[in-house]
C-alpha cells in the first residue's frame, strides 16, 4: 500500500536522522497537521496518546471500505476471499515488522485487550481449560507474577486480576528515586517461582528503553515467560521479537500511525497453540454441538467474531509507510529530539523532568512536573498557543507516587515533528512559568 511519493521521502538502509527536508516533505502527507488551533499552527506533541494517520493509511481504509468490504474467513464470494486476503497480507506485514511469524499474530482491538488476552487465557488454563497441552500455563497458589512500578495500568491491572483468580502473588520490581528498574531488586525477585513477568520496553512517562536482555535473561533462567509492552517501542524503534526473545510482546496499532481499534498480540507458536481462548464465539471453532465446542489453531482459536478488517488494512498501510521511511531512521530523528527536550526543559528554573538523571538510551519523549503549577494548567497555557502535549497521570499512577507527583505533562515526538516545534514547547513551558508567577 506504500505509494511512491514515500518512497521519494526515503533511505532506508541509511540510520542518520531524517534531513529538515524530508520531515518537511513527510509532514504533507500528514492533513491534521495543517490545522489551526487558537490562531497558531498545531504543534502535536501528543504522539505518545496517540499518532496522527498519513494519507496512505486513511486512503487504505476507504479504499477497503469502497472496494473490498467483505467478512473474512466465512463466505465463498469474490469479495470475502479478496477480503480474507489482504488481511491474512496484512498479518504477515506485522510479523515482519517486529521478526515473528504470520502463525504467531493475533489481532486485538488495541494493546489493553491483546494483555487481557494473555491474562485470562491463563487463568483459563488455570481452570483446567486446555487440557494436557495447557498444564504448563497453570498458576496455582504459591506461583508469582512479576511486574514493575513502571508500567501503564494495561500491564498491571490485567496481573492483578490474574493473580486474584488463580491465588498466585503479584510481585513488584520497584523503581529507584530517579524512576529506574532497581535491577537489583529485580534479580531477588525474579526466583523458583516466577511463572510470568510483565514489563514495559519503554516507558510512556520517562521516555526510557528499559534494559530488555537482561530483564529476559531473569526471567528465562527460571523458566518464566516473558509479556512484552511494546505499545512505546514498536512505533518509535526498530523491534525484533525474537532477538529481544520474549514470549508475548503487544503493540497497539494507533500509536503508529495506524487507526484505533486494531492492536496486535504476538505469542510464541508453541504457546498460541497451548492457550486455551479467551473470548469465544463464531470464527474461532471446528466443530460445535449445544454442549461443547473444538477451537481452530491459532491464531484464528484467539480471534472470535467478526473482525476488525479496514482497521487491519490500515495498519498494515501505516507500517508500509514507517518501512519505507525506515526505523533506524525514525530512531535517530526522536533520539535527538528526547535528548533536546530533556536538556531544554531541565535547564528551566522550576521544571524537574522525570527520569532525567537516568542513563539509558531514550526515546523522543518526556514528561515533567512545574513547581507550583497544576498539570493541567500548563497543557491550558500549552493548547492557547497550539501545542498539544498529554497532561494527568499517564496512566501510569503507581510511577507518578514514586516520584512523590500525581500528575505531570508529556510531550511526546514522531517522526512528523520538527526541532522548531520541540522548541516551542519548552519556550511555552517558560512562558507558563512567567505566565502563573506573575499571576500569582
Ligand atoms: C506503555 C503503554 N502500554 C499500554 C498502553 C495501552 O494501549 P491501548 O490503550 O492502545 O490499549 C499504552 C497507551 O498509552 C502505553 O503507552
Amino acid at each position: 500500500m506504500s505509494t511512491s511519493r514515500e518512497a521519494d521521502v526515503v533511505a532506508p538502509s541509511s540510520d542518520s536522522p531524517l534531513t529538515d527536508a524530508e520531515v518537511r516533505r513527510l509532514r504533507e502527507d500528514f492533513p491534521i497537521l495543517q490545522t489551526v488551533v487558537h490562531g497558531h499552527p498545531l504543534v502535536y506533541l501528543d504522539s505518545g496518546a496517540t499518532s496522527q494517520r498519513p494519507l496512505a493509511v486513511l486512503d487504505a481504509e476507504r479504499e477497503f471500505a469502497t472496494s473490498l468490504n467483505a467478512a473474512v474467513h466465512r463466505g465463498a464470494h469474490t469479495l470475502a476471499a479478496e477480503a480474507t486476503e489482504v488481511f491474512e497480507d496484512a498479518r504477515a506485514t506485522v510479523a515482519r515488522f517486529i521478526g515473528a511469524d504470520e502463525g504467531e499474530i493475533v489481532w486485538t482491538s488495541n494493546a489493553t485487550e491483546a494483555i487481557n488476552l494473555v491474562a485470562y487465557a491463563i487463568s483459563n488454563a488455570s481452570l483446567g481449560r486446555g487440557g494436557a497441552a495447557a498444564e504448563g500455563l497453570r498458576l496455582r497458589e504459591g506461583d508469582e507474577i512479576v511486574t514493575t512500578e513502571m508500567e501503564h495500568h494495561a500491564n498491571l491491572i490485567p496481573w492483578q486480576e490474574l493473580a486474584a483468580r488463580t491465588g498466585a502473588t503479584l510481585r513488584v520490581i520497584p523503581l529507584d528515586d530517579h524512576g529506574a528498574l532497581r535491577l537489583d531488586v529485580a534479580a531477588e525477585l525474579i526466583g523458583e517461582r516466577t511463572r510470568l513477568v510483565a514489563f514495559t520496553h519503554v516507558s510512556n512517562v520517562l521516555g526510557i528503553i528499559n534494559p530488555v536482555e537482561q530483564l529476559v535473561a531473569m526471567a528465562h533462567r527460571v523458566g518464566a515467560l516473558v509479556v512484552l509492552d511494546a505499545c512505546q517501542s514498536a512505533p518509535h524503534l526498530p523491534l525484533d521479537v525474537r532477538a529481544l526473545d520474549v514470549d508475548f510482546a503487544v503493540l497497539s496499532g494507533h500509536k503508529m500511525l495506524g487507526p484505533t481499534g486494531v492492536g496486535a498480540l504476538y505469542g510464541r507458536r508453541a504457546l498460541l497453540e497451548a492457550m486455551p481462548p479467551f473470548l469465544t464465539g463464531g470464527s474461532m471453532i471446528t466443530t460445535v454441538t449445544t454442549t461443547e465446542a473444538e477451537y481452530l489453531p491459532p491464531p484464528q482459536r484467539f480471534e472470535a467474531g467478526t473482525q476488525r478488517v479496514s482497521q487491519v488494512v490500515a495498519l498494515a498501510a501505516a507500517i508500509d509507510y514507517l518501512t519505507a521511511v525506515g526505523m533506524p531512521r525514525i530512531a535517530a530523528h526522536e533520539a535527538a529530539f528526547g535528548a533536546r527536550l530533556v536538556d531544554g526543559l531541565a535547564a528551566i528554573d522550576g521544571v524537574r523532568v522525570l527520569g532525567a538523571g537516568i542513563e539509558l538510551p531514550r526515546v523522543g519523549l518526556a514528561s515533567f512536573d512545574v513547581d507550583g503549577i497544576h498539570s493541567h494548567d500548563v497543557g491550558q497555557f500549552l493548547d492557547d498557543r497550539g501545542i498539544a502535549v498529554r497532561v494527568g497521570h499517564h496512566c501510569a499512577q503507581p510511577l507518578h507516587r514514586r516520584l512523590g507527583i500525581t500528575s505531570s505533562t508529556r510531550a511526546s515526538t514522531y517522526l512528523y515533528n520538527t526541532e522548531a516545534e520541540v522548541d516551542a514547547v519548552i519556550d511555552g513551558v517558560q512562558g507558563a512559568i512567567d505566565f502563573f508567577r506573575r499571576g500569582a
